[in-house]
């Protein structure tokens, strides 16, 4: 009933004051709120896809890795999401059975257009922001991903009066990497924060999951005779997070008042050295293991290659730095609260 408390703050859904007044004041008040309570935002009916939970989520980005997890998890609770896209309507079919009937919008969304954000995320009291790209495009470079994109969105979503806003970063964003995407995502916690300062950060490490590009990057390395790896991966320590556990994480804090201006960790229960890690996964697929040491210079030389592909680049070099150097920052000290599989 929070949720219709607010939209009421908002004067959108409370009867008006003034002359119209007089004429409701003689309607029973169950029906009153039947006419002017959206049936979306009034929690009903058993835990479920056909129940309403009274959540009305905006997820940007969920056509992404992460996103059809959330989307899932969203709609398994009887949901109403709202799902900006860019892409082509075939490209989402995959997303429609993961909610009941007319439980998921889906709206086309230009991301540099004020107006088509504010439609998109009008009418919902959670707003959730995967959006994430890997790679620069001549389009939108990092800071336009995790900048631009996630200011606006901040700024928009408190203009709208949103409750809740969810931010996706990442474990290891600091101004001091080596990468750009990394360095890209801490500037961009910092304008999220300013922007909303209520909003909630989650900060995954590299997540795993059936379409990941962390694990099946490495599994999938023939073509280079074995798997090049700087200082042959025992000075890189990792500690990858299961995709859905990132899901579940967000739902969870959705669902919790407490999480509201917090940022959180989201880190696996183990840590291995990316060497270790990379054996048990070709020992998984009965794989012959063949590592070899590839200096960081020579590796960044074969990424530039890869990076001229008019496609998706398998790999750039700040994929190099990003995935194969450092250490999980779980300590940073602005993390409130570490999430490892107990949370769940
Ligand atoms: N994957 C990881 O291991 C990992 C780890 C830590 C943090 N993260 C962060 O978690 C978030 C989600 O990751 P992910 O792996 O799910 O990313 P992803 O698979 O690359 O998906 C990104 C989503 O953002 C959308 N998007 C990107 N640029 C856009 C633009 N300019 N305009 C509109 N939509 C745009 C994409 O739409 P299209 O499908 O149309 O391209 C896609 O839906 C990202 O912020 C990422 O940085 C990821």
């Amino acid at each position: 009933m929070a949720v219709v408390a607010r939209l009421s703050s908002r004067g959108l859904l409370l009867p008006r004051t003034g002359s119209g007044i007089s004429a409701l004041s003689t309607v029973p008040s169950v029906l009153q709120q039947h006419h002017q309570v959206h049936h979306a935002v009034i929690p009903h009916g058993r835990t479920g896809r056909s129940s309403v939970s009274g959540i009305v989520a905006t997820v940007f980005g969920a056509t992404g890795f992460l996103g059809r997890y959330v989307v899932n998890r969203l709609g398994r609770i009887g949901s109403q999401v709202i799902i900006p896209y860019r892409c082509d309507q075939y490209d989402l079919m995959y997303l429609r059975p993961m909610g009941d009937l007319g439980q998921l919008l889906f709206l086309e969304w230009d991301c540099k257009d004020k107006d088509s954000t504010r439609r998109a995320v009008e009418h919902s009291n959670v707003v959730i922001n995967l959006v994430g790209k890997e790679w620069e495009t001549k389009n939108f470079s990092f800071e336009d991903e995790f900048v631009n994109i996630p200011k606006s969105i901040a700024q928009i979503t408190r203009e709208a009066g949103v409750e809740t806003l969810i931010h996706i970063s990442h474990l290891n964003a600091s101004m001091k990497s080596p990468s750009k995407y990394l360095r890209s995502k801490a500037v961009g916690e910092k304008a999220v924060r300013e922007e909303f300062p209520d909003a909630v950060i989650m900060k995954p490490s590299e997540m795993f999951g059936r379409e990941d590009r962390f694990l099946n990057h490495y599994a999938n390395m023939r073509w280079f005779g074995g798997v090049p790896l700087i200082s042959l991966g025992k000075k890189t320590v990792k500690q990858p997070v299961y995709v859905v556990d990132v899901a579940k994480a967000i739902i969870n804090a959705v669902k919790d008042p407490d999480a509201k201006g917090k940022t959180y960790a989201l880190v696996g229960p183990n840590r291995y050295l990316l060497y270790d890690m990379i054996e048990y996964i070709y020992a998984v697929a009965f794989r012959k293991f063949f590592p070899y040491p590839l200096p960081r210079p020579l590796y960044h030389l074969i990424a530039r290659f890869f990076e001229i592909s008019p496609f998706e680049p398998w790999l750039t070099r700040d994929k190099v730095d990003r995935v194969s150097g450092g250490q999980p920052s779980v300590s940073s000290w602005d993390i409130s609260f570490c999430i490892c599989n107990f949370y769940f």
